[in-house]
């Protein structure tokens, strides 16, 4: 039904790197969307063709600008799909331009998944402009958005009851974009590490956030959610794409969200993201009744899946009703070709 009230869908592009240029490609062989904007800040992708920053091999004549007030403005996005940063603080006039603009917005801002506890009145902000403008905004993406969390909260759907739910995602990061080699700290010493842990530039932003999702769906009041990054040291030499790991120094992050509620664990989302991880999978246990165990062999590509599902919630997202929604609000976001 959604795909069938689809008419081209004018869409303005915010954000061109991997992950936007990304879903460049994936929208562009689309034939219900039309490209006809695209923002971005870098000095080396500002006034050159869309489709050549994201890499097509071929123009689209939309040249990249860093006006955003302008290209909303003279495109009249239907939406945008938004992908430049990840903390809610920093992406909030961004998303608010565009809701002004009167579009819809899909982000992939990991905090904009499940803003309501650590953004409270920015979530409330972005509801009320959205509900104002009568647009859709929503935060998606692989992880968060849907492995650690929408997915288990679809398997909880065949589960008359439930004790716990304990996630796990190994992400092997070597052949991966070098922004997630960087964010996990592939090639660094301990020490290194660890000093950049503590002033928050090594981490996976969201695992909380997926906590937070999976809680709310299942009704469950969490005390608290707490978070723990320790550093994955490597038995090996592992040359990454854009990193060197030696023995002995970190291949990546170890990343642990538990939710407790009444004092009692029950959520555990455990995320290896390393180079050289030999095993990479996702795997879901829902402790209850009946209990299920998925497994993903070999894991979802996350930059792939990032694009797909961004692009594929957009017609979810035009027809729902306005304001901030996150994945456990909509329908089942599915492939549309
Ligand atoms: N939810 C998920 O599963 C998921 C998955 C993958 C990625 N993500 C997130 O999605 C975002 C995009 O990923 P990426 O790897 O493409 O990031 P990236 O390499 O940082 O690219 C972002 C692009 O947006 C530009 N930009 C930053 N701030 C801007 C602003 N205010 N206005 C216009 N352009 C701006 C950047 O320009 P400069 O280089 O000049 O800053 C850059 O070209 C990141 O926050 C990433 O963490 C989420």
């Amino acid at each position: 039904m959604v795909g069938e009230k689809m008419r081209p869908v004018r869409l303005v592009l915010y954000g061109v790197g991997p992950i936007g240029s990304n879903v460049v490609k994936v929208l562009e062989k689309k034939d219900w969307v039309q490209i006809s904007g695209a923002i971005d800040t870098d000095d080396s992708k500002v006034g050159k063709d869309l489709g050549e920053v994201a890499g097509l091999g071929h123009k689209l004549d939309v040249a990249v600008s860093r006006d955003a007030t302008g290209v909303l403005a003279a495109s009249s996005p239907d939406i945008v799909v938004h992908a430049t940063s990840s903390y809610v603080q920093d992406v909030c006039p961004q998303i608010l331009e565009c809701v002004d603009a009167g579009a819809d917005v899909v982000s992939t801002s990991e905090e904009l998944t499940y803003p309501y506890v650590k953004h409270p009145d920015l979530a409330d902000k972005i509801d009320k402009s959205a509900k104002m403008h009568d647009v859709t905004v929503l935060g998606t993406g692989v992880n968060p958005g849907f492995v650690m969390d929408a997915l288990a909260v679809v398997l909880s759907g065949v589960c008359q009851t439930i004790k716990s739910v304990r996630v796990e995602r190994v992400v092997d990061s070597s052949k991966r974009r070098w922004q997630l080699q960087r964010k996990t700290g592939a090639g660094l010493s301990s020490i290194e590490f660890r000093r950049l842990v503590k002033e928050g530039k090594i981490k996976h932003v969201g695992l909380p956030e997926s906590a937070m999702m999976i809680g709310a769906a299942l009704g469950w009041k969490l005390d608290e959610v707490q978070e723990e990054i320790t550093p994955i040291i490597s038995k090996k030499r592992v040359r990454a794409e854009y990193a060197l790991v030696k023995k002995g120094n970190v291949a990546g992050v170890h990343q642990v969200a538990r939710g407790t509620v009444a004092g009692q664990e029950r959520i555990v989302l455990d995320l290896k993201m390393y180079a050289g991880a030999g095993d990479p999978h996702d795997s879901i246990k829902i402790s209850g009744v009946p209990p299920i165990d998925m497994t993903i062999r070999g894991g979802v590509q996350g930059d792939l899946a990032t694009a797909a599902i961004v692009s594929n919630a957009i017609p979810n997202v035009i027809a729902s009703t306005p304001g901030l929604k996150t994945m456990i609000d909509l329908p089942i976001i599915h492939n549309i070709a």
